[in-house]
């Protein structure tokens, strides 16, 4: 392709993301178009470092009084400098018909301060001096604004985009949307309820998305207390044929079990159901992974060493155990989850009499007096929640 096909194609793809976001008349201002635009990022796997370098060279050219340019400046600057082209170009449309007349204001006096000395009152006499003369000073005061505007912006949009990308909530990460996608249809015919509920937990518990990394595609998963066998399902649709090992979900209630493996048949996951009491049945097996994610509360300190030492002796050597637990150390915190866990309870959602929240230092230490290399993570999108990730890995040379 050439240079003009080049161009020609980057100006239909622009007007097609920024016509496909709005029809109204002022459509770059349109919300939709800030969704079109990370979208957009998603699929060009922009991280957000490159994103907010767009956007910081798109303002500062947008802050600049080349109106009628920006689009050819944005293509030629963002080609010279490896940027993201329709961001650049987006960005550069702060300067639409609401904030031009404020930028170009704010401009204007900058250049009169580089050029003066000191700030201009607007006057009648103002138009005797030619546009020659007020061009010059305003393109002067773009270039002390531009910087500015576009460090600010970019700084916005790196930290926004960073913590978009943990929330997991734009399209950013479209490969977990799709995921929950998936999935919480896969529920919907079975309990719209259930679907609602799992879509909501997918979206945000960061539990399932932040152990993927630590359990690859051929591990084989023992999930204890697992209910519909969630993070299963997650690691089988994200790593696809890669998630070759065997996975076992164990859990007392049996609606969860049924449902879990009624879903996961009809879809052909491969992931095994068991209803089991799993503070009081030792579970049998060698795993690569034991996940236990918000059950170990459900039981009394001395029941959860006990369990977690049985469960220590089932993991393969250079296995990880990882628990998710509320802490019990955070107190204001720890009131929330203790209260929306208690609600859980008493509607019976879940399964279980009461909860005994330990801390998270008495885990770390738990796991290891077994021998298990161990560290820990917050665990939560929401502030008010005091989750937390242990993970407790087993060395190579370990046997028992
Ligand atoms: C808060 S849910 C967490 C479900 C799952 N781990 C997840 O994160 O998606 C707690 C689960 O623990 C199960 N549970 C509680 N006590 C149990 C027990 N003694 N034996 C087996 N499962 C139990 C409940 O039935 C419920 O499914």
């Amino acid at each position: 392709m050439g240079f003009i096909d080049n161009i020609k194609s980057d100006f239909a793809q622009m007007r097609g993301v920024v016509e496909a976001s709005s029809r109204g008349r002022f459509r770059v201002l349109h919300p939709a178009i800030f969704i079109k635009v990370i979208q957009f990022a998603a699929s060009q796997h922009l991280s957000p470092r490159q994103v907010a370098l767009a956007v910081g060279v798109g303002v500062f050219i947008g802050v600049t009084p080349l109106l009628g340019l920006h689009l050819l400046i944005s293509i030629v600057v963002a080609s010279s400098l490896r940027l993201n082209k329709l961001i650049v170009y987006l960005a550069a449309n702060i300067s639409n018909p609401f904030l031009l007349p404020i930028l170009m204001y704010i401009d204007f006096q900058l250049g009169s301060l580089i050029l003066n000395g000191s700030f201009e009152t607007l006057s009648v006499d103002l138009i005797h001096k030619g546009v020659d003369v007020w061009f010059y000073q305003i393109l002067l005061g773009s270039l002390v604004l531009g910087p500015i505007l576009g460090f600010f912006f970019g700084l916005v949009s790196f930290f926004v985009l960073r913590r978009f990308e943990r929330i997991g909530k734009t399209g950013l990460f479209s490969r977990h949307r799709a995921i929950r996608r998936v999935i919480g249809d896969a529920f919907k015919k079975y309990s719209r309820f259930f679907s609602g509920y799992v879509r909501g937990k997918l979206l945000l518990d960061p539990v399932y998305v932040d152990c993927l990394g630590l359990v690859p595609g051929p591990s084989s998963i023992l999930d204890v207390g697992g209910g519909v066998g969630l993070f299963g399902i997650y690691h089988q649709l994200y790593y696809g044929e890669n998630s070759t090992g065997s996975k076992l979900v164990l859990d007392w209630d049996d609606k969860r079990i049924h449902l879990g493996q009624t879903v996961a048949e009809e879809n052909s996951w491969n992931i095994e159901y068991k209803k089991s009491d799993v503070f009081n049945q030792v579970p049998c097996g060698n795993y690569d992974c034991i996940l236990l994610f918000d059950v170990l509360h459900y039981q009394d300190v001395n029941c959860q060493k006990l369990v977690l030492e049985n469960l220590y002796q089932r993991l393969n050597p250079g296995g990880v155990l990882i628990i998710r637990e509320m802490n019990a150390d955070y107190k204001i915190r720890n009131f929330f989850t203790t209260f929306l866990e208690k609600i859980s309870l008493k509607f019976s959602f879940t399964k279980a009499s009461d909860i005994h929240p330990m801390s998270a230092s008495n885990y770390l230490d738990l796991l290891r007096s077994f021998g298990l290399s161990v560290s820990s993570q917050s665990c939560v999108k929401l502030p008010f929640f005091s989750n937390y990730l242990i993970v407790g890995k087993k060395t190579l040379s370990s046997n028992s």
